[in-house]
């Protein structure tokens, strides 16, 4: 018994031994030398072998949109690996359906670059361009809430549509000594393509949001690359539901901003959460808003009002106050925006009033 005991720790000290000089070989000891890489069928670009192609392209300035930093998490780097990726990692596969398995779909942070490879992006990323800014403003919405003004300098103009994210570099600071990016939905006036506004919350110990709200100060330059997104109005006369939380504000912002200076005359609604007063904000944006935009309606909620607190809006959660005042199958699409747990329970309560999947938009803030 003892003698068997003895056998399995020498074999599983001895596998998990080789399985580290494995890693140290391929960190320090294997070159792979340069690696050619062709997106689009253009004409390849060189880089050194080894490191991740999110990484690689990042390099190039080519710019996949990663919400994870490369952890392999988010999903969002996904690209069309036509030769070269390699097999697929176990990392990978609970993210890629059927159909991208076939179809070479990969996650750009987990392929690693040893032999030349060609991929396929969307045409649009190529666009995506990196962007200099400075700080012009930080303003406190609450005690957890900043919004960031970042005027433009090189270069001076940025387009996008109304509803797409920026992805804001972080620089290594005390604490921190990796540079990462992570993204931030744009919530200014699209009208003003000289600046942007990001409405950030603090994440405690977040590499990011720590880095925005105890380093970063009005005057310094920040660096960001963009714009990305799928997220945006659709161009119907449908009515629409918003429902946000937190710094969910911030797309939702922008798309109000877009229907006032497009005149719009859709029906909206826009519900908007949070646990106490305190975490309440653009209280008097959202009554101009409700002055300028002929069919818009401003539903703050709170889940967990306190005595003496003055507030005499909807109360329970965000969902609760939908699923009271949307009607039965409506024929409204809705355009949802914060934490994960919040968008998936109002997609349920949206559902079970008739309004589909394909009439329901989102950007989870993950
Ligand atoms: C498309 C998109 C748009 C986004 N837009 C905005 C925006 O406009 N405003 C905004 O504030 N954020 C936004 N986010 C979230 C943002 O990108 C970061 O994830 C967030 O700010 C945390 O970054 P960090 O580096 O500070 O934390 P990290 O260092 O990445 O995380 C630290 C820890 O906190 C956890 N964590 C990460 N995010 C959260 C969270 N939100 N709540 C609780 N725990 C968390 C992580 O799992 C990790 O364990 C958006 C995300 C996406 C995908
Ligand atoms: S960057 Fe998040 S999964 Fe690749």
């Amino acid at each position: 018994m003892a003698d068997a005991l003895l056998s399995i720790l020498i074999i599983s000290g001895l596998a998990a031994a080789w399985a580290a000089l494995l890693v140290l070989v391929r960190q320090y000891v294997i070159r792979y030398g340069q690696v050619q890489i062709t997106v689009n069928d253009q004409e390849p670009i060189s880089v050194e072998g080894g490191s991740s192609l999110l990484a690689a392209l990042t390099d190039r300035k080519i710019f996949i949109p990663s919400a994870c930093g490369g952890r392999g998490t988010c999903a969002y780097c996904k690209v069309k690996v036509l030769e070269g990726g390699g097999p697929v990692s176990p990392t990978e596969t609970p993210f890629l359906s059927p159909q991208e398995l076939a179809d070479g779909t990969r996650l750009s942070c987990q392929v690693k670059l040893r032999q030349p490879i060609r991929i396929e992006i969307p045409a649009d990323l190529l666009a995506v361009r990196e962007y200099e800014a400075r700080v012009e403003s930080i303003v406190d919405l609450t005690y957890d809430i900043k919004r960031f003004r970042f005027r433009l300098v090189d270069p001076e103009r940025i387009d996008f549509i109304p509803g797409q994210y920026v992805q804001l570099l972080t620089p290594t600071y005390p604490g921190n000594n990796e540079e990462v990016y992570r993204a931030y939905s744009i919530a200014s006036d699209p009208g003003d393509r000289t600046a942007i506004d990001l409405i950030i919350r603090l994440v405690p110990n977040g590499i990011c949001t720590t880095y925005c709200f105890e380093h970063l100060k009005v005057g310094d330059a920040a660096r960001f690359n963009g714009p990305y997104g799928e997220f945006r109005l659709s161009e119907t006369d449908a009515d629409i539901i918003f429902i946000a939380g937190g710094s969910g504000m911030a797309p939702i912002e922008c798309l109000l901003h877009h229907m006032r200076n497009t005149r719009s005359t859709r029906k909206a609604v826009y519900f908007f959460g949070g646990n106490a007063v305190r975490d309440m904000f653009m209280a008097e944006d959202m009554a101009r808003f409700e002055r300028d935009l002929p069919h818009f309606r401003y539903i703050p909620v709170i889940s967990r009002p306190e005595e003496g607190d003055g507030w005499t809006g909807e109360t329970g959660l965000v969902t609760e106050a939908v699923d009271r005042h949307v009607e039965a199958n409506s024929a409204a699409e809705a355009y949802l925006c914060g934490s994960p747990g919040m968008i998936d329970a109002a997609i349920k309560v949206l559902q079970a009033h008739g309004i589909s999947d394909d009439r329901i938009f989102y950007d989870k803030f993950s």
